[in-house]
């Protein structure tokens, strides 16, 4: 009978080491933050300052559903383990956030942890983490004066238990997130360079598309002092944020300051148009970046180096395709295709028309180092982001039932490989690898 009690005392063992490490997360979810917080009075000044600040936030992109009232939550965000909803955080009392203190409003902004619980990283914390203490206060009061509020339920997660218990995500949080402590600029950083910085590591939450991540899921880099991955590109919903690193091939490198701040402002600049989820982020939130905070987060982004920036060097345009597409030779793989379905808006030279139907040529999203928006972009088409500072809006069309994998995967590897273009090559297995991701039930 000893193999039984040997069982049973390692079941017990087993029993008791659960209830400690759950135990262990609990006690440390009541306790995340600063117990005492006090902000200044919500004067209107400081309700209009947390207003902007939302926007910085892009709070909305997830708190507010078509169709409900703003902030009222209940968008749906699919993670691993099943679907979860973001919440309602409007200052009702008892459906939304009503009853927080700028304690507890901190604690979920900046720790991930609310109502004693730490909250899936769904919820950026892993970016807002560096938010100062009196722009947390200037967000707390919007939410509390300045946001209507709602009620509507909080919608439970689809996550079946015991996976929808909550202790690891504890765990994740010690392990991975990165430990709250307001924006320090670098002692000798510019002002302005330090501005964009506090933005695009922290609200802007930038890296949360653009930094690739681990299989553990935490982003390998939350700032450039953290290594080269930060910002290096990353796949996310079936495109590819591409690296906003300074330099080298396929990245942003020869974007002016200027240009990467229009583009933020108005979702297109001369070098390349927002679509994909990147039209959301400039819809929402950046196109009412002031245009000093849109120049500031211009001027960080090109700060930051990229290891192979001198290898490539600069884009130089090649006209042999052009010429040869000109005397009526399309025997280049992909050619064909290209005059049919592409050239009337990108022009056979690839050039296409400024701010209207992006160039292709030297264009650092096409030549990206995955090819998967491209593939997508053809596959699902897409509209120019409508902005007060581009008004008008243009399309491309879809082509997923006129183009075949093949078809797609040879338009991509010409528009890749001419004109002066250097990037790798796709296959019509890559293609129908994505065509099932955007609609799985064909
Ligand atoms: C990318 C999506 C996303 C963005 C952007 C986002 N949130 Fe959230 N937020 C979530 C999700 C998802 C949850 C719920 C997580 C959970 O249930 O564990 C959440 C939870 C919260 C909570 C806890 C509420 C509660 O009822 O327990 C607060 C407060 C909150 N968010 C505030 C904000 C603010 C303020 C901003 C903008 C600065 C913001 N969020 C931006 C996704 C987001
Ligand atoms: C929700 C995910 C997401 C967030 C957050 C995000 N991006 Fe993007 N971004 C993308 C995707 C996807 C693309 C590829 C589509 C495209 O090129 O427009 C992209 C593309 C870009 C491009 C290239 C645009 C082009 O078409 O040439 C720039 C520049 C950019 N992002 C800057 C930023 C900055 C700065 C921030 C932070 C303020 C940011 N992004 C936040 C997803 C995101
Ligand atoms: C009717 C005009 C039109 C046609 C035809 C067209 N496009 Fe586009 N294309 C656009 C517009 C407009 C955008 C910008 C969309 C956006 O950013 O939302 C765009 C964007 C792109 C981009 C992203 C570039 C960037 O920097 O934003 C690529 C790559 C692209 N098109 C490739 C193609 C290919 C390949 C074809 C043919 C299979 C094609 N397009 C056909 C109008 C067109």
């Amino acid at each position: 009978m000893r193999w039984k009690t040997g069982i049973l005392t390692v079941g017990i063992v087993g029993v008791v080491g659960l209830l400690v490490v759950m135990g262990t997360s609990y006690v440390a979810d009541r306790h995340a933050g600063e117990e005492q917080l006090t902000g200044p009075p919500a004067t209107p000044e400081l309700v209009a300052r947390g207003a902007y600040l939302a926007k910085l936030g892009d709070c909305a992109a997830c708190h507010s559903t078509p169709g409900k009232p703003p902030y009222s939550g209940g968008l749906r965000m699919v993670t691993p383990i099943g679907a979860i909803y973001t919440t309602n955080i409007t200052p009702d009392p008892t459906y939304g956030i009503g009853r927080f203190s700028l304690a507890d409003f901190d604690r979920a902004l900046r720790f991930g942890v609310a109502e004693g619980h730490t909250l899936y990283p769904a919820m950026p914390f892993t970016s807002y983490y560096n938010t100062t203490p009196e722009d947390v206060a200037a967000l707390y009061a919007y939410f509390q004066q300045g946001v209507p509020a709602a009620v509507v339920l909080n919608r439970p997660s689809d996550i079946p238990f015991p996976l929808s218990m909550r202790w690891p995500l504890t765990y994740w949080r010690w392990l991975f997130a990165p430990k709250p402590t307001p924006f320090q600029p670098l002692a000798a950083a510019d002002a302005e360079v330090a501005r964009g910085a506090y933005f695009v590591e922290g609200l802007g939450h930038c890296g949360e598309c653009h930094t690739p991540r681990a299989v553990t899921m935490q982003l390998k880099a939350t700032t450039p002092k953290d290594g080269s991955a930060y910002l290096s590109g990353a796949v996310i919903e079936n495109y590819f944020a591409p690296s906003l690193r300074n330099g080298g091939t396929g990245t942003l490198g020869d974007w002016s300051v200027e240009e990467m701040a229009q583009f933020l402002k108005s979702g297109a600049s001369s070098k390349g148009i927002a679509f994909g989820s990147m039209s959301d982020v400039i819809i929402h939130s950046t196109q009412y970046m002031s245009d000093g905070d849109a120049l500031a987060a211009a001027k960080y982004l090109k700060s930051i180096g990229n290891d192979d920036a001198g290898k490539a060097g600069p884009f130089v345009y090649d006209p042999a395709v052009h010429t040869a597409l000109k005397n009526g030779d399309a025997s280049k793989p992909g050619a064909l295709a290209y005059l049919d379905n592409c050239a009337a808006c990108h022009r056979p030279d690839g050039l296409g028309y400024e701010r209207v139907f992006p160039r292709l040529a030297g264009n650092g999203v096409a030549q990206a180092g995955d090819p998967i928006s491209v593939i997508s972009i053809i596959l699902n088409g897409a509209s120019t982001p409508r902005t007060e500072g581009a008004p008008a809006q243009f399309a491309m069309p879809s082509f997923a039932t006129r183009l075949s994998d093949q078809d797609v995967a040879d338009v991509v590897n010409f528009i890749r490989s001419s004109w002066g273009n250097h990037a790798s090559s796709t296959t019509a297995r890559d293609v129908a690898r994505v065509r099932k991701a955007i609609r799985p039930n064909g």
